[in-house]
């Protein structure tokens, strides 16, 4: 009996920590007087002292923080995997010109991952809107769930990559069944981006790395190793890396694909992709716009408030996620040379959004703006209008400027109020006229 109490208590651990915004209460701070004091460090100070006071200054900073996230948040990634840029090859393996009832064509591209034939492969699926003249700017965002997960059409091809469980009979055996299409619609309101005037790019996360604390191996990352190598050095790329060097990759596609504006790619990404799509805006500069939603900790909240998920909380629960030296950090969140307001500096000066649900504790909405904030100073340094207010925003009250920012009421989700703000602060900052957009 004993024993089985003892099995039960550690199957409900397991789940606290592995389902997506489960939360144990009991052990994470909820209340903003405990949240604690701290000292960030000042996006505009080098480690040296010097103080940085000219937009000229601000490339050598820049390269610092860049270089403090690779080596001792996110992990780098490795030279191999950057000399493949845009050398990979791909090819459309299916062209639907009527998809959605006419409103848009869709391609599924298929992209090998490495040189080899046979090696790993990510699966892209595109929509670009009908009749519009001349390429468009597309909104890019990888799922969870596969890509047949963001459509009810019938003959998209169903990930046949590991999945998480599930218990509704969409995932059986770590795999994807038929119950899965359409089951993340109401994350991607296809028709109404596309009635925009954008394009959608997806893909399945998994296809880079697996989810799971064992999924290396089945990841992207063994097959840039150096000669020899047998694991990922402590400052090395884990899955937010691969997920975020895929989003890359996925770019030097549609950069190939006429009909594509690839100088208009909005990246975006929810929760732990949002955290991988910051990392991704922040090293590659040809994404335009970048969008997170409720990425929580690791994402644009300050990992030195404690208050809801933390460093050592996320290192536990997904030891796979960030580079070996984030675990020094686990109880020394204030010798960590970087906090997240310098990652969303890194964006600077392009517009960077910035989303939270009120509901969402997990993830510290207050922290998600301080971290808006705090990239405040590196913005208005470069000219740019930066968030322009100090105190948060009440509900529903979107601030459209180059950092944008919105709390809406609600749960850790993707939902249309979301979708309806990253295409308006797109269109603002795309400059795109009221012609060009909705149909
Ligand atoms: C967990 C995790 C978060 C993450 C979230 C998600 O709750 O602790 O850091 O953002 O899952 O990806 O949904």
């Amino acid at each position: 009996m004993a024993g089985m109490r003892t099995y039960l208590s550690i199957f409900i651990l397991i789940l606290l920590f592995t389902v997506p915004g489960a939360q144990n209460p009991n052990n994470a701070n909820y209340d903003e007087a405990k949240a604690g004091t701290y000292r960030l460090p000042d996006p505009l100070v080098m480690r040296n002292g010097h103080r940085i006071t000219t937009a000229g200054e601000w490339p050598v900073r820049r390269a610092e923080i860049l270089d403090l996230f690779a080596q001792e948040v996110y992990g780098r990634t490795p030279s191999s995997a950057m000399a493949v840029k845009g050398r990979l090859t791909f090819e459309t393996v299916s062209r639907q010109p009527a998809a959605l009832d006419g409103l848009a064509t869709r391609q599924e591209i298929t992209l090998r991952l490495t040189n080899r034939a046979d090696g790993p492969r990510m699966n892209i699926l595109l929509y670009l809107p009908n009749g519009r003249k001349g390429p468009v700017p597309v909104f890019l965002g990888m799922n969870f769930n596969g890509n047949q997960s963001v459509t009810n059409e019938p003959d998209v091809a169903i990930s046949s990559a590991w999945m998480r469980a599930d218990n509704e009979g969409r995932v059986l055996n770590n795999r994807a069944t038929a119950k899965s299409r359409g089951m993340a619609i109401s994350r991607w309101p296809l028709g109404m981006i596309l009635r925009s005037g954008y394009g959608v790019a997806t893909i399945y996360y998994g296809d880079l790395y697996p989810d799971h604390a064992q999924g290396l191996a089945d990841s992207i990352i063994p097959h840039y190793y150096q000669p020899g190598q047998r694991s990922p050095g402590p400052d090395e790329w884990g899955a937010l890396g691969a997920w975020a060097w895929g989003m890359s990759r996925c770019l030097d596609v549609l950069e190939k694909i006429p009909g594509v504006n690839s100088r208009q790619v909005i990246l975006h990404g929810h929760s732990r992709i949002g955290k991988a799509t910051l990392w991704a805006g922040a090293q590659d500069p040809r994404f335009a716009i970048v969008i997170s939603n409720d990425s929580g900790e690791g994402g644009a909240a300050l990992a030195r408030r404690n208050f809801g998920e933390t460093i050592e909380r996320i290192n536990t629960a997904f030891p796979h996620w960030f580079a070996g030296n984030f675990k020094k950090y686990n109880r020394e969140v204030d010798s960590l040379p970087v906090d997240q307001h310098l990652l969303l500096a890194l964006i600077a000066p392009r517009p960077v959004y910035v989303a939270s649900a009120a509901e969402d504790l997990w993830a510290d909405p207050r922290g998600e703006f301080l971290g808006a904030r705090g990239a405040d100073p590196v913005y208005r340094l470069l000219g740019r209008s930066g968030l322009g207010i100090t105190a948060m925003p009440g509900l529903h009250q979107p601030v459209t400027t180059t950092i944008g920012h919105h709390i809406r009421a609600g749960k850790h989700d993707v939902t249309d109020y979301d979708w309806e703000q990253f295409i308006n602060f797109a269109n603002i900052h795309l400059k795109r006229p009221a012609s060009m957009r909705k149909r």
